[in-house]
């Protein structure tokens, strides 16, 4: 289904993995795109396979600009040479670990960029966005599945970067109640689009679960290290909420939708995730089950840090943004 009035999209961090596969869905959906993005921690190829996927007619709507949301002037060239009517916002670091050592670095890109972001949005008088939050922002939940009410808190440097953009996001349609903004908070993204052509292929020995999983799979790593055998669950490893990129990449599309039918959406928050809990001993299974392959793990200590169980209560994305 195209939309009936082609509207023009921009769409920070989009050469990255959640971007490249929402860039896809949107094109598909009939919008036009622009994205800005420095390749930070992505290749302009991510951005040539989505030109790929969707053929030569649809990728005439497609821009990439090399642009770094730290420099106003980058963001300004964008807007003063096109309307854009929303925006969505990807472009940030997420290493939990390389926060905690330079925090700095945090603040800078992922604050000092967004800043820059709405400054813009303002002076153009374009207040529409959807914003990457995480279930990082619910810290060590007391109860699951994490509500959108609940009481936020962040762990870490980078989780508290989210926790602030979000009190940002928050004061800024405050003051200025036309801004309409939807935090999604992401539970943990795995997978890649069906064709194979794009994916997650994270720079160094990766820190999440999936990635690690199927470098040990191609023998590029000797085996899984499992953090952590004698939690409070089933099995004793630790619970998570696995949410495909491709589901995600189309809840990106029912919040645009959202923002421009509803005036009335002000500043909400919605988690996107399964619903579904699975430890990561049910996680190699799957994989082995799916791949044909067997992963060697290795039972280690818990990693600290880590919560026991965490996942989403998927009601409020269901009932208001129709997506599941
Ligand atoms: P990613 O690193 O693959 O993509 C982010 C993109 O932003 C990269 O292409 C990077 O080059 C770009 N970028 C970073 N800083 C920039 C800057 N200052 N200016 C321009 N471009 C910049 O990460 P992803 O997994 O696609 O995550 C996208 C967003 O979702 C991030 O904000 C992340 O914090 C959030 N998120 C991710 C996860 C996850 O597990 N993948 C979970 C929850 C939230
Ligand atoms: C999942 C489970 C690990 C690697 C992180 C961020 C969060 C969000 C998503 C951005 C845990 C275990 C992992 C390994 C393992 N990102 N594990 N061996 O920690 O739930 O969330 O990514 O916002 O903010 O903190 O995801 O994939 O790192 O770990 O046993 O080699 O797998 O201990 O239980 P996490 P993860």
């Amino acid at each position: 289904m195209g939309s009936s009035v082609e509207q023009n999209i921009l769409v920070t961090g989009g050469a990255g993995f959640i971007g490249t596969h929402t860039v896809v869905q949107l094109l598909k959906e009939g919008f036009k795109v622009s994205i800005i993005d420095n390749l930070d921690n992505s290749v302009i190829e991510a951005v040539d396979r989505v030109r790929e996927l969707v053929g030569p007619d649809l990728s005439k709507k497609l821009e990439f600009n090399l642009g770094d949301l730290r420099n106003k002037g980058d963001i300004e060239k964008l807007f003063s040479k096109q309307r854009f009517d929303a925006v969505i916002h990807f472009a940030g670091l997420k290493a939990v670990g390389e926060s905690v050592g330079n925090p700095r670095r945090y603040f800078d890109n992922n604050l000092v960029g967004t800043i820059n972001l709405y400054e813009t949005m303002a002076k153009y008088n374009c207040k529409m966005m959807v914003f990457s939050s995480s279930a990082t922002v619910y810290g060590q939940p007391e109860k699951i599945p994490c509500m959108e009410d609940f009481e936020l808190k962040a762990m870490n440097p980078y989780g508290r970067t989210k926790l602030f953009l979000e009190e940002i996001a928050r004061d800024i349609h405050g003051a200025e109640p036309e801004w309409r903004i939807v935090l999604l908070r992401y539970f943990n993204p795995v997978g890649a689009h069906e064709s194979g052509r794009i994916g997650e292929d994270p720079k160094g020995i990766p820190n999440n679960l999936m990635p690690y999983i199927q470098q040990v799979a191609v023998g590029r790593l000797p085996e899984l290290n499992v953090y952590g055998h004698d939690y409070p669950t089933e099995d004793g490893s630790a619970v998570r909420d696995y949410i495909h990129v491709m589901d995600l990449a189309d809840g990106h599309i029912a919040a645009l939708r959202k923002l421009f039918a509803d005036p009335k959406i002000g500043c909400t928050a919605y988690n996107l995730g399964t619903g579904r809990g699975t430890s990561v001993l049910e996680m190699v299974a799957a994989f082995e089950k799916a791949s044909g392959k067997k992963i060697p793990i290795k039972l280690c200590p818990r990693r600290s840090g880590d919560a026991t169980a965490v996942y989403a209560s998927t009601e409020r994305a269901e009932k208001e943004l129709g997506w599941k």
